[in-house]
C-alpha cells in the first residue's frame, strides 16, 4: 500500500503561486509511488475560525486529513509572515487529524527569503496538534 501525502497549499489567493508548487511537489511524490491529495485553500476556503457549521467545508478537509500518513505545508511570505489562512487551518485542525504525523514545510516567496515564515509555522502551529515537522 503506498503512502498517502495531503498537501496544504496555504494561499487563499485565487491562482496562488503556492497552488502551482504544490501541484508541481504532488506530480513528484506520485513519481515517487506516493498517494498525493491537495488541500488548497485558495479553492476551498476555510471561515476564520470559529465560525458557523453551516456551509463550513472544515469536516470533509478533517477526514482528508486523518486519511494522510504524512503532510506537506506549503505557505507563501506575506510581509514576512505566514498565511493567515495556513494558520487559520491550525486552529481547526487538532491532534485528531494530523498527531506524529511527519511535516514538510514548504514557504513560497518572492524575493530569496522564505525564512521567516518557515520559522514562524515552525515555532508556532504544531504544539497542540503534535505534527511532526522535518527537520
Ligand atoms: C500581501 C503580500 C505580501 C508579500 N510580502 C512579501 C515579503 O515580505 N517578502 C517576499 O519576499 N515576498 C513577499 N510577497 C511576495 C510573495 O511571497 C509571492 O508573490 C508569492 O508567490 C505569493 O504566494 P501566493 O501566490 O501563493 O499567495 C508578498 C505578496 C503579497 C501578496
Amino acid at each position: 500500500m503506498s503512502t498517502r501525502i495531503v498537501l496544504i497549499a496555504g494561499s487563499n489567493r485565487p491562482d496562488a503561486q503556492s497552488s502551482r508548487v504544490a501541484l508541481y511537489l504532488a506530480g513528484r511524490l506520485q513519481h515517487l509511488g506516493a498517494e498525493t491529495d491537495i488541500i488548497d485553500l485558495a479553492t476551498t476556503p476555510l471561515p476564520l475560525w470559529p465560525a458557523e457549521s453551516t456551509n463550513n467545508p472544515w469536516q470533509g478537509l478533517a477526514n482528508r486529513l486523518r486519511a494522510a500518513q504524512a503532510v506537506v505545508v506549503i505557505t507563501p511570505e506575506w510581509h514576512g509572515m505566514a498565511c493567515p489562512a495556513v494558520k487559520n487551518l491550525f486552529l481547526y485542525a487538532g491532534r485528531r487529524e494530523l498527531a506524529h504525523k511527519p511535516a514538510l514545510l514548504v514557504a513560497v516567496s518572492g524575493g530569496q527569503g522564505g525564512a521567516y515564515p518557515i520559522a514562524e509555522m515552525r515555532s508556532s502551529s504544531y504544539k497542540n496538534c503534535r505534527l511532526c515537522y522535518l527537520p
